[in-house]
């Protein structure tokens, strides 16, 4: 069992050993609460661990100027990895814009620089590092729009299997705890084996003829009244017979269980 804890406990830290630097100095306004994330994070932080993850480098999300027609870079050649060329990391920037007061940029500009074997839409494509957590509304599919509605982001309610977060921690959480089981099935079924293996020897070390005895037991007949040999036995004392002993010949003579009267109409 203690195995199996390691690697769980192992499972969880490394998540964290491998420190993600990210940051942001955006405030957003009152009434964006709505887009803060299960670890009370702005959308603008979360996008900085989703970025900084595949940069590989620190990433800070700095807050917008006052000029409203500002927006965030969309993901250049260089910064266009797999974190941010999805739906998500485009919803959660967008959000992040939003909620200075900004415009939205459409996803297709967010996108342009794309490839499309790394562009997911609808999902995250990579496990979601444990500093963070991507909430629900971000799973908004913006494409069929075009451009991020926060008014429909935040009554969307993504399906369970979208959320990623929890599934890989879990995967491994089961995965490992049903490995350890499985595991300690296979040693205790050996344990009980060896045990059995040496009582067998010990019993016929103890008992050579163990396998000659033959039961001289003979099996038991149901009574009947024209067997004798299943009449219950008599007692040799010369005390009277007991009641009992009688008592079955007298009810065994019944009437047939079958019906036996005139044909029902
Ligand atoms: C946020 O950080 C950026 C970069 O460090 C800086 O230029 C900007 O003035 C900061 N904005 C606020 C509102 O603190």
């Amino acid at each position: 069992m203690w195995s199996v804890l390691v690697v769980i406990v192992l499972l969880h830290l490394c998540g964290v050993c491998a420190q993600l630097q990210a940051s942001t100095n955006v405030t957003c306004f009152p009434g964006s609460n709505w887009m803060i994330n299960s670890m009370g994070q702005i959308p603008c932080l979360v996008v900085a661990y989703l970025s900084a993850d595949c940069a590989g480098t620190s990433w800070m999300v700095a807050a917008l100027t006052d000029s409203l027609t500002q927006s965030y870079t969309f993901p250049t050649p260089d910064t266009a990895t797999k974190c941010r060329c999805n739906t998500v990391a485009y919803n959660l920037i967008s959000a992040c814009t939003v909620c200075q007061g900004h415009a939205a940029s459409p996803w297709s500009e967010w996108s342009q620089n794309c490839p499309a074997q790394i562009t997911t839409v609808g999902s995250y494509p990579l496990p979601v590092p444990s500093q963070t957590a991507i909430p629900g509304w971000a799973y908004w599919d913006p494409t069929p729009s075009g451009t991020f509605d926060a008014l429909a982001a935040h009554s969307f309610t993504p399906l369970a299997s979208q959320s990623s977060h929890s599934k890989s921690h879990v995967g491994a959480i089961v995965g490992g705890v049903v490995g350890g089981i499985a595991g300690l099935a296979l040693v205790a079924g050996f344990l009980w084996w060896l045990f059995r293996r040496r009582n067998a020897k010990r019993a016929a070390a103890n008992h050579p003829n163990m396998s000659q005895v033959t039961l001289n037991v003979k099996p038991l007949k149901p009574y009947d009244p024209n067997d004798p040999s299943t009449f219950p036995t008599t007692p040799t004392d010369n005390r009277p017979a007991s009641r009992a002993t009688t008592v079955p010949r007298i009810l065994v003579a019944t009437r047939p269980v079958g019906y036996s009267g005139p044909a029902e109409v």
